[in-house]
């Protein structure tokens, strides 16, 4: 499968916290960076120079946090404008959005789980195509981790895959949340990924969870990534080619070499899926 992607390589997250030990180490193995516009959206100063430097130096994707693209309240515009501008402002390659809602009102960033019904990929498609309406650009949404599924009358692949061709949008492939997942929700993974419609991958996020049970899963983003999702993110570069995929750390962060031990382990995936010859030696060996 070919497509051009926007972004290509390994990426990583880039919160406030790893500015200067980033600016420091000045790593050439990160091919893009990812940040949640909210928390730069009008930030000047010293910061919004550092800030800049980074926007300056990489490719850069956004990953919002609070479109809510669920919830009843209507859309804030105002807010999607300034949004449109940050992207303008900073070239940035790629806005994604989490499958999911923040409450009815304001502005929580706990992600609530849209129903799986068939009004609901009606509603949410609807918003997503306004959405790009006024970003004059697709978007990406994000599979997203769940722990209750309320209303349900569709699987969640159905019910993602509806709402990706209704929208006509991307998708930002989460490897960890489709672990995670299959777990909680007892499904098998591979099979979840394989029903997935390779050609709207714009990219993909990797991260890692808390095992609070054999059958309880957390998406933390607050530990290494578990070896069950380096070779589920394996399996979707065989079965979809290798797409631009970041690493997201939120809690408990590294030190910066540890992290970008695992930007590299994301990049020795990719080699070997780039590298025909690798690929073959696989095959053999298993
Ligand atoms: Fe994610």
């Amino acid at each position: 499968m070919t497509r051009a992607y926007s972004v290509h390589g390994a990426g990583l997250g880039l919160r406030r916290d790893l500015l200067d030990p980033l600016a420091g180490a000045r790593p050439d193995n990160i091919d893009f960076m990812e940040v949640a516009p909210e928390n730069w959206i009008n930030v000047g100063g010293a910061l919004g120079k550092k800030f800049r430097k980074f926007t300056g130096q990489y490719p850069f994707v956004c990953h919002g946090l609070s479109l809510s693209i669920g919830a009843p309240a209507p859309l804030d515009e105002h807010f999607l404008l300034d949004v449109k501008q940050f992207l303008d402002q900073h070239q940035v390659r790629c806005y994604s959005e989490h499958l999911s809602y923040c409450g009815d009102d304001g502005h929580m960033y706990d992600l609530l789980p849209i129903p799986f019904t068939g009004e609901a990929v009606r509603y949410v498609a609807a918003r997503i195509r306004r959405v790009q309406d006024i970003l004059e650009r697709r978007i990406a949404m994000e599979n997203v981790s769940y722990y209750a599924a309320p209303s349900q009358q569709m699987t969640e692949i159905e019910f993602l895959t509806a709402v990706l061709e209704e929208a006509d949008c991307d998708l930002l492939l989460d490897v960890n949340n489709i672990y995670v997942n299959s777990i909680n929700h007892r499904y098998d993974a591979r099979e979840f990924l394989a029903a997935l419609p390779g050609e709207r991958i714009a990219y993909g996020h990797i991260a890692g969870h808390y095992d609070e049970a054999a059958d309880l899963k957390i998406d933390t983003h607050g530990a290494d990534v578990k070896e069950d999702v380096w070779s589920l993110l394996d399996f979707a570069y065989r079965q979809f080619g290798v797409f631009p995929t970041l690493l997201e750390r939120d809690f408990n962060i590294p030190p910066v070499d540890e992290l970008l031990l695992e930007v590299n382990q994301i990049r020795d995936i990719q080699a070997k899926h780039s590298n025909p010859a690798s690929e073959q030696d696989a095959a053999l060996s298993a």
